[in-house]
């Protein structure tokens, strides 16, 4: 699904994406880390909200709305995903039905709008948005996914993407939201179920995980992404993000083939000192903790015996892969390193030297004081 002219970019390659997921434990750890944010959570109004920030295939949220359920069990939702690419839609849709069989008050809405609407699911005029609305029937599990199944020719025409002449990327033809809940729960989720104009939603929790390229430059990561998730924060409400952030073996493998490479330039301060200049709250606090805090491991799933006594060709190509998608490398240098076969003994060399291969994660943290009592650096 490369949409420009270009080179393939990194994300565009599904296969890539589908190796790393299934050979790596990190959407787990990943939400786990966001997991350990929930206790600081008291939501105030209606429902519990949440803004996911490049939903990407839901893989992160899924993980995330379990642990959800056991911690807030009785308390409606109001889950907001955003993504541009319709493939990823669809599986995120496709693995919605089990979580509204668990969780029935749960209202769940999909956006392809920029970060600064699509928070308020709103900022275009009501000529220029498509807005659906699905009312579940039925109870059970299998009965939600039918239904969610036949609306994927619809995400389909909602979810077209024209190429920007100006960047190349792929950009949407229409602003569009579907909202989703269970029609059985409609009389208790009234006021939590957005509807179109858009209104001044703001969240409990915001996900970032992995929201921007890690090539893009700080300052367009604050301005585009992390500013206008931060500004929709509620009063106590916590944003987490989390970026590759490399000095592991896996970017050792990476070096083997090119060595001056150095894909992880923005740092979690780096962040922050865009974020303290651009926003103009004093209500929203960063929250810079050390290393051993913020920094957490993933792994890339490997047969014991395998890593011990032979390295078997398919750890080599998953740990490859999982590298070069951490890294970001875009197609052309790839073909280059596996058509000179480099990649091979570049991966081998690191792979044998440790007992297993594992990566960085950096995680930070930014919140919204309480209007009556300011949380000074919680
Ligand atoms: C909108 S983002 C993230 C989606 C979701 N929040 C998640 O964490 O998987 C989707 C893009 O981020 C990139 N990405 C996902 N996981 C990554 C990782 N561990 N390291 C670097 N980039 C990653 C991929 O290219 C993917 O297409």
């Amino acid at each position: 699904m490369n949409h420009s002219p270009g080179p393939a970019r990194f994300f565009d390659s599904r296969a890539a994406y589908n190796m790393f997921v299934t050979t790596t434990n990190e959407k787990a750890a990943v939400a786990e880390r966001v997991s350990r944010e929930l206790p600081h959570l008291d939501p105030q109004g209606s429902a519990l909200r949440i803004f996911d920030a490049g939903m990407g295939d839901a893989t992160v949220l899924i993980h995330l709305m379990r642990r959800l359920h056991q911690v807030f069990t009785h308390v409606p939702w109001l889950v907001v995903g955003k993504e541009i690419s319709i493939e990823d839609v669809r599986r995120a849709v496709d693995s919605m039905p089990d979580r509204f069989f668990e969780h029935p008050e749960m209202v769940f809405a999909v956006t392809n709008m920029p970060y600064r609407q699509a928070v308020h699911l709103g900022g275009f005029s009501d000529e220029e948005v498509v807005w659906r609305t699905t009312a579940l029937e039925g109870t059970t599990a299998h009965d939600f996914a039918v239904q969610l199944e036949r609306l994927h020719v619809q995400f389909a025409a909602d979810w077209a993407v024209a190429t920007s002449e100006r960047t190349g990327n792929p950009v949407p033809v229409n602003p569009s939201v579907h909202v989703i809940y269970r029609g059985d729960r409609e009389f208790l989720l009234r006021d939590v179920i957005p509807h179109p104009g858009g209104t001044d939603i703001e969240y409990e929790l915001i996900l970032a995980s992995q929201p921007y390229r890690a090539a893009t430059p700080t300052a367009a990561k604050v301005r585009m992404v992390l500013a206008p998730l931060a500004e929709a924060l509620a009063p106590g409400g916590r944003l987490i993000g989390i970026h590759a952030a490399g000095d592991d073996p896996a970017l050792e493998i990476i070096r083997n083939v090119w060595p001056e490479e150095d894909p992880f330039r923005t740092s979690r301060h780096d962040l922050f000192r865009e974020l303290a200049a651009v926003l103009d709250r004093d209500d929203i606090l960063l929250h810079d903790v050390p290393d051993e805090e913020a920094i957490f491991q993933y792994i890339l799933h490997a047969m014991p015996s395998e890593m011990t006594e032979h390295i078997g060709t398919s750890t080599v190509l998953a740990a490859w892969n999982a590298a070069a998608y951490v890294a970001q490398i875009d197609e052309d240098r790839l073909t280059d390193a596996i058509e000179s076969g480099r990649y091979l003994e570049a991966t081998r060399q690191v792979v044998g030297r440790y007992d297993r291969l594992w990566f960085n994660d950096e995680s930070y943290v930014v919140t919204r004081g309480l209007a009556e009592s300011p949380q000074p650096g919680v």
